[in-house]
C-alpha cells in the first residue's frame, strides 16, 4: 500500500496533508526517512513524528449517547454524535450503526466497516435491540400480548417483540427492527407512552454502564467477533 494512502486511512490527515508531512521529512519507514508519498509501506514500520502508526484496520466502538444529540454526520444547529468523536476517528470514516432519536440515550455503535454496519441494520438479519423506557403506565398483560403477536402500526405490522414491566411505569422492550421511532410508535399504538428511552443492548453488545454520557470506548476482540457473528458474516 502507498504510504500516503496508509497514513490517511489511519486518520493522520487528508491525502494532501499527509503528503506534505511525508515531503517535510516527518515520516520514517523502518526508522529511515522516507519523503516519497508513493513509497510502498507494506511490511514496514511507519513512524510519524516519532510515533509508530499502527494499522487499526477495522474497528468498532460503543458510545453512551447523551440526550439532546443528533445521530447525524453534521448539523448546523444541534450537536451531533460525530461532534463527540475525536477528529482522528472522524477522518477514519467511523460512522454510527443506525440511529437513535435526539432524546434517546444509551448504546450507539460506530464502525469504519460499512459492510458490517449495513448487515447489522439490515431488516432480514433480525439483530435484537433492547431498550429500557420510562412509560406512562406499567405495561399491562394486554400490551405485552399485543407486542408478542406484532403491533399494527397502520403502515406496517411490527415483527413480534418482547415487552415486559421493569418496575413501576417502566418497561423493557426487545425489538428486531429499527424503523423510525419504532419503540415510541409501538408503545403509543397499544395505548402507552414512552417518556424516556435508553438503549441498553445491540445484538450481543451490552452498554458499558461505566461510560459517562458522551463517552466511548473501542470494542474488544471478543465483542467484535460476537458482533460479526450476529451480523451473519460467518454465514457468507
Ligand atoms: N425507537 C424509538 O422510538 N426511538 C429510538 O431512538 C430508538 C428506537
Amino acid at each position: 500500500m502507498r504510504l500516503d494512502r496508509y497514513l490517511s486511512a489511519q486518520g493522520c490527515g487528508s491525502r494532501s496533508e499527509v503528503r506534505d508531512r511525508i515531503r517535510a521529512g516527518e515520516v520514517l519507514l523502518d526508522g529511515k526517512s522516507c519523503r516519497d508519498p508513493a513509497a510502498d509501506m507494506t511490511g514496514h514500520t511507519v513512524t510519524l513524528r516519532g510515533q509508530e502508526v499502527k494499522d487499526r484496520g477495522v474497528f468498532c466502538l460503543m458510545m453512551n449517547k447523551p440526550d439532546g444529540v443528533l445521530t447525524a454526520a453534521r448539523d448546523e444547529r444541534c450537536p451531533t454524535v460525530m461532534d463527540l468523536l475525536p477528529e482522528k476517528l472522524r477522518r477514519m470514516k467511523c460512522m454510527p450503526v443506525g440511529r437513535l432519536d435526539k432524546d434517546t440515550t444509551g448504546l450507539l455503535l460506530f464502525t469504519n466497516d460499512g459492510q458490517l454496519a449495513h448487515r447489522l441494520i439490515a431488516p432480514k438479519r433480525h439483530v435484537e435491540k433492547v431498550y429500557l423506557a420510562r412509560t406512562g403506565h406499567t405495561p399491562t398483560a394486554d400490551e405485552i400480548a399485543v407486542f408478542s403477536s406484532g403491533v399494527d402500526l397502520g403502515d406496517f405490522v411490527a415483527l413480534p417483540a418482547r415487552l415486559s414491566a421493569a418496575g413501576e411505569c417502566a418497561a423493557r422492550i426487545a425489538v428486531c427492527e429499527g424503523k423510525f421511532h419504532q419503540v415510541k410508535r409501538m408503545m403509543a399504538a397499544v395505548g402507552n407512552e414512552v417518556i424516556e428511552l435508553k438503549r441498553i443492548a445491540f445484538g450481543p453488545i451490552a452498554l458499558d454502564e461505566s461510560l459517562a454520557p458522551g463517552a466511548f470506548r473501542f470494542l474488544d476482540d471478543g465483542e467484535l467477533a460476537a458482533l460479526r457473528e450476529a451480523a451473519g458474516r460467518s454465514e457468507e
